[in-house]
């Protein structure tokens, strides 16, 4: 028989239009893992909810994120596309492992700090509890490969924690979840202005997102930071030209990457003219994914399929977790 595949979870957050930081950074890495393990990945509607977004834009959020993803190359026929909150079972879970989660820790989260700095009027204890649920969403499916980003590795290990002591307490039922991402091609995307990651909250201007117009997409990169050019043949690329020929690495032909590759180190290099075919080369790879997730977002009836499909497949092996767990806890009476 067949080695049963590796249980994947992550969540999508469903705030913020993707960008090409999100696409190469998370997507792909979906996209690969989508051939090889049992993904779940869902919308992550509830976890949204502890800064009280307003149901109108909480809802197209939601159909946003699910056709840009699809769009981007993630096959809800490979992988279980769901919106959480579709799934009681989660709720459920998360209840009882409150029960595993003490104030103290919780309060120590780096990212609950910053959250309390940030909005100190809104300290809500589903903020406080937020690494709970997410414990919920990983363990109710007894994943064991979480893709996530380095920002979320201690909620991880939290997660790992929720799940040892339940385990202590009530026997073995999950097992440890631990973040995955296929580090050898690991791209880092920058800010066109050069300040920093390309990411949805800074500088528009200078982040790409996958529903930019193709002359917003000129504009923007015609509009990077660049200088004078080298001095000296063969000279160290400053980080904002580094970028640059990341960019055009992703998105353009390996001869043209040489042409100006040679011209840097030549000292020749005309940066207008690097920038304009970079445009040309990101206009042809963004449009598609651009055109297709307009087209998916218009379309509910379709979308509504994949979600009452993802939910449907997500339920199943959510309700077994949750039946063992109130099982072993005593939760069961009948
Ligand atoms: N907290 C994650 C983020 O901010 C989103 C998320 C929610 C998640 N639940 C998850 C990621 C479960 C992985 C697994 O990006």
């Amino acid at each position: 028989m067949a080695k049963e595949k590796e249980i994947v979870v992550s969540g999508i957050r469903s705030t913020g239009i993707l960008h090409l930081g999100n696409y190469f950074g998370a997507i792909r890495n979906y996209i690969r893992m989508q051939e090889e393990f049992n993904c779940y990945f869902f919308v992550a509607d509830w976890h949204a909810l502890t800064t009280h977004p307003d149901p109108t834009s909480l809802r197209g959020n939601v159909y946003r994120v699910l056709a840009e993803n699809i769009a981007s190359g993630l096959d809800p026929e490979k992988v279980t596309l769901y919106v959480q909150s579709d799934i009681p079972e989660i709720a459920e879970l998360y209840l009882l492992l409150n029960m595993m989660a003490y104030k103290g820790e919780l309060e120590k989260v780096p990212t609950f700090k910053d959250k309390v700095r940030q909005n100190p009027d809104n300290v809500n204890a589903g903020l406080l509890t937020y690494p709970v649920l997410m414990s919920a969403d990983i363990l109710i499916h007894r994943a064991v490969k979480v893709p996530v980003g380095k920002d979320q590795e201690q909620h991880l290990e939290m997660s790992r924690n929720f799940a040892q002591r339940f385990n202590n307490r009530y026997g073995e039922l999950f097992p440890e979840p631990y973040p995955f991402n296929y580090g050898d091609d690991l791209v880092r995307i920058m800010s066109l202005d050069g300040n920093g990651k390309m990411s949805k909250s800074e500088n528009e201007n200078s982040t790409l997102y996958l529903n930019d117009s193709d002359d917003a997409i000129r504009n923007k990169i015609k509009k990077a930071k660049t200088d004078s050019g080298p001095q000296e043949a063969n000279s160290a690329k400053p980080d904002y030209i580094e970028n640059l020929f990341t960019l055009m690495k992703l998105v353009s032909a390996p001869d043209t990457v040489q042409f100006f590759d040679a011209a840097f180190n030549n000292c020749n290099i005309r940066y207008g003219d690097m920038k304009k075919q970079l445009a040309e080369d990101m206009v042809n790879f963004i449009r598609p994914i651009r055109e297709k997730a307009e087209a998916i977002q218009q379309d509910h009836e379709y979308l509504h399929r994949i979600m009452r499909q993802g939910a449907e497949k997500s339920r199943e092996s959510a309700a077994a977790t949750l039946k063992e767990a109130r099982r072993l806890m005593g939760i069961n009476f009948y």
